[in-house]
């Protein structure tokens, strides 16, 4: 059952006018006129979208990627005078909720009486702040702003007074929005599953699902947009991304990132210090079928256990290893034995174990990366990819905690079943 998705391919985009892209993605541009939901291209990973302003039609895309209704979508402009019609200026007072999320309360008065702890961000902060994040657009990174309530309906914000906004740089989602609507999307992925960074991938998830796929050929970055909330007192990053703190820092003096938004931060007694704050934070995400597993350095034991609890995931430690290493008598590497295998690495650090791998396993793949941006552009295909092959582990060399390597690890952690250190 369902319905014929179709692709259309605009991979050659760049060698074609604005009058032929526009002619070629014309059906698809009828669906999103109709309220139906298409997939198409950004230079992050591909997006599932609708006309943001039309609640029915974005009750599909939560339907057809079976997404929790309290995860807000991002809305795709085309340009700064779209995003500025759907962000409310006033003045913005709410509720701080011990780091839940906010909520408008428009009675200042009424909170006095009621002794609520409300916070303030006045209308020239908000404006302030709206020229710092359009210096950064068309690009990939969201800002989260108040939302104009009346415009964008309750569904697109998962219930929240704001709204996560972005202007892609990337030509056919600039002309699909210019041509239709203001698109709310999230990733085109299933929930749960790895984003999707190809056409094909799309069509692995959705097919019989949506009624067109706008190919654009494999996206440039391969991971999300970096996401800043600016409706909290400091601008805050939610999400890491190809951007980085380090370059928002001359922009918005003062940015916050902070791994309590991503995690839940379990005291040394076990105790829960702070939970996530951006819904979305929350779910389960990226996760190929094949079991992932992160390596580490007995070095960063503390660390890594720390996130290992905080994501409830395995951590095994273990002996350095020398190539008499028996498979046999080792958890967990017994669970190898004739099992497939990928390997995605970047240096020799972990070669003797990914030698004593290739002796038991009955196919190894290894993937050796030249750096970490050609790893976050491919890794999300190689973990669909994987599946496809029936590979039963994906093994991974870690990156830094640093820089645009955090966006990376960021993913990996969420990614991943089991922490093993050496
Ligand atoms: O690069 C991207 O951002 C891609 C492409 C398609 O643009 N989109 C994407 O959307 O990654 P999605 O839905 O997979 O992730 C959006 C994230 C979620 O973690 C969500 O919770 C958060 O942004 N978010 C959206 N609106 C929010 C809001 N008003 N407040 C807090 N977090 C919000
Ligand atoms: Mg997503």
């Amino acid at each position: 059952m369902g319905i014929k998705t179709n692709i259309i391919d605009l991979a050659n985009f760049k060698n074609l006018s604005e009058d032929t892209i526009k002619e070629k993605m014309l059906k698809a541009i009828e669906q999103i006129n109709k309220g139906e939901v298409i997939a198409f291209p950004t230079e992050t990973v591909y997006g599932l979208g609708a006309n943001a302003f039309n609640e029915t039609a974005v009750e599909k895309i939560f339907k057809i990627k079976g997404r929790p209704a309290d995860n807000p979508l991002i809305v795709h402009v085309c340009s700064i005078k779209q995003a500025e019609s759907i962000i409310d200026f006033n003045d913005f007072i709410y509720k701080n909720n011990n780091n839940k999320n906010t909520e408008t309360i428009r009675d200042e008065n009424q909170n006095k009486k009621d002794n609520i702890n409300f916070q303030f961000l006045s209308k020239k902060v908000l404006l302030d702040r709206f020229q710092k994040a359009q210096s950064l657009w068309p690009g990939p990174i969201s800002f989260i702003f108040p939302a104009k309530k009346d415009k964008i309906p309750s569904i697109v914000r998962g219930g929240l007074s704001t709204i996560a906004i972005r202007l892609p740089d990337h030509l056919l989602a600039q002309i699909l929005i210019k041509n239709s609507f203001p698109l709310a999307a999230p990733s085109a992925n299933i929930s749960g599953k790895p984003s999707c960074t190809n056409s094909i991938d799309v069509i692995n998830d959705f097919n019989g699902k949506i009624s067109y796929v706008i190919d654009g050929g494999h996206s440039v970055y391969g991971i999300e947009s970096t996401v800043v909330d600016c409706t909290s007192i400091i601008p805050t990053i939610l999400r890491p991304g190809f951007i980085t703190q380090e370059d928002l820092y001359p922009i918005f003096s003062d940015i916050e990132y902070s791994d309590a938004l991503n995690y839940n931060i379990i005291e040394k007694d076990g105790s829960l210090k702070s939970s996530p704050k951006s819904p979305g934070m929350k779910y389960t995400h990226y996760k190929p079928e094949a079991k992932v597993v992160l390596l580490g350095k007995n070095e960063d034991k503390y660390f890594l256990s720390n996130i290992a609890k905080s994501s409830s995931k395995k951590i095994y430690m273990m002996k350095p290893l020398d190539f008499s290493f028996d498979i046999n008598n080792n958890e967990p590497f017994k669970n190898l034995k004739n099992k497939k295998i990928l390997i995605l690495k970047h240096s020799d650090l972990f070669d003797p174990l990914f030698e004593i791998i290739e002796r038991f396993s009955s196919d190894t793949k290894i993937i050796n990366f030249l750096d970490s941006y050609s790893f976050a552009q491919k890794f999300y295909a190689l973990f669909r990819q994987a599946d496809r092959e029936n590979r039963e582990y994906i093994f991974i060399e870690p990156y830094g905690f640093s820089g645009f390597e955090l966006a990376i690890m960021n993913r990996l952690q969420k990614a991943m079943d089991e922490i093993w250190t050496f």
